[in-house]
């Protein structure tokens, strides 16, 4: 991938949102491929996963009926839990519009991690939870649960512990504080994060 490509494409996604969220999305870029780099994906996987996160968030403006409308025009399936829960529009409809705007470059890997981004998915593979995790830790972030996160990931990097099964770990703690977090304010919990976090767990006692 040229960085003439990359420079094109963060320039496109600039035009889709306000200024604060495209620092953060060239914070999550700046992330995932420190977390690339981290967890030695290939070069493709690298570039792909730094698609990925300059996409992530492309639709993450628009309102709750333009969401909708989004969802009429690209036949995505929601439901009423969904209208009740608007933040988690932003992913479906974020990867579709990446596709239609790009389609030479969004493959299925960058679709489908942009889809799950938000809620994740009991199944994530490892190029998913990468743009889960830059999204949540990337450094502008300064909400609690990020910045415990952040500790506890890094920590646990430099204290040698296994990435693959440290990775297990902090998506386990991102998905556990997300849920009480949504049940302490009486908000809707979309089933995929409850499956996720099952999944891991089920995983973990396994080993
Ligand atoms: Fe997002
Ligand atoms: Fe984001």
């Amino acid at each position: 991938m040229s960085s003439t490509t990359i420079e094109s494409l963060r320039g496109t996604v600039a035009s889709y949102m306000g200024q604060k969220r495209f620092a953060h999305t060239l914070r999550v870029e700046a992330e995932a491929l420190a977390l690339a780099d981290l967890f030695a994906l290939s070069c493709e996987a690298r570039t792909d996963l730094q698609i990925a996160a300059l996409l992530h968030d492309i639709t993450k403006e628009r309102t709750l009926p333009e969401q909708i409308a989004l969802c009429e025009r690209f036949g995505i399936a929601y439901s009423e839990a969904d209208c009740l829960s608007p933040k988690v529009f932003h992913a479906r409809t974020g990867a579709a519009v990446a596709k239609e705007l790009f389609p030479s470059l969004v493959n299925d890997r960058i679709y489908r991690a942009i889809e799950r981004h938000t809620v994740a998915a009991p199944d994530l593979t490892l190029f998913e939870a990468l743009l889960y995790l830059a999204d949540y830790i990337e450094g502008g972030r300064t909400f609690p649960d990020c910045v415990r996160l952040r500790g506890f990931f890094y920590d646990g990097i430099q204290a040698k512990k296994e990435p693959l099964a440290h990775l297990d770990d902090t998506l386990l703690l991102s998905l556990d504080m997300t849920i009480s977090d949504l049940l302490s304010e009486g908000a809707i919990v979309n089933e995929q994060t409850f499956l996720a976090r099952n999944a891991l767990l089920c995983k973990k006692k396994r080993v």
